[in-house]
Formats: structure tokens, C-alpha cells, sequence
């Protein structure tokens, strides 16, 4: 499995950016730390195609909680990575499934369908 950052990088409630090898391709990919948790998207917004942050690892939230992409100013839950506010409504960034061992943030085997 890929080691992608360990949880310690990522501060509780923020974001950081990582580099996964994603069939073949290498991708930019969204961490968001929750507690214990990480979720994790791919760095292209459905908008447009671009990345979200505005500078590597740097991205936007907004005062109600929400991931801002900082190219169009897309909304996203980061509950799911549905977006509810912005040229994209109602479409959603991508999942990537992760697994945390031991303070490690690993790239799941198998992404999500
Ligand atoms: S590319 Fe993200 S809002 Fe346009």
C-alpha cells in the first residue's frame, strides 16, 4: 500500500496535499483531517478540472466549513465531497479509499466504484 503522509502532518480540521500513483498515473489528491480520520479526493474539481488548492497543499475553507476550490470558488461538504455551492452544484469530487496504520495515512488497494 502507498504511504501517502502520516497523520501527525495533517493538522485536525485542515487539509494537506499528496502526491498517489492512482492507476499508473500520479495524481494530486485531497487530505482533509477529521479526529482519527482522513478523508481523501482527487485534486480535480468537477467544474472545470482544476486543482482546488491555490497554491500545492494550500486550500481554502470556507466560515461554514466547506472546502472552497480556488480556482471558480466551488463549495464542498467534506462530509462527502459534494458540492453545494458554486458552478458545480450538485456534482461531487472523486473518492479515494484510504487505510490508517499506525498513524500512517495509506492509500486503500481498491478505490471506490
Ligand atoms: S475549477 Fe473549481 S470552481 Fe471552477
Amino acid at each position: 500500500m502507498q504511504h501517502l503522509i502520516t497523520l501527525a502532518d495533517i493538522a485536525d480540521g485542515g487539509f494537506a496535499e499528496a502526491e498517489a500513483t492512482l492507476d499508473g498515473d500520479a495524481e494530486s489528491v485531497i487530505l482533509h483531517r477529521d479526529g482519527d480520520q482522513v478523508r481523501a479526493w482527487l485534486n480535480v474539481c468537477p467544474h472545470a478540472g482544476r486543482r482546488l488548492d491555490w497554491a500545492p497543499g494550500q486550500f481554502l475553507k470556507s466560515k461554514e466549513g466547506l472546502l472552497v476550490c480556488a480556482a471558480h470558488g466551488a463549495s464542498f461538504e467534506l462530509a462527502n465531497g459534494e458540492c453545494v455551492a458554486g458552478p458545480c452544484r450538485g456534482s461531487s469530487l472523486q473518492a479515494i479509499a484510504l487505510s490508517i496504520v499506525d498513524g500512517n495515512v495509506l492509500l486503500a488497494k481498491h478505490r471506490p466504484a
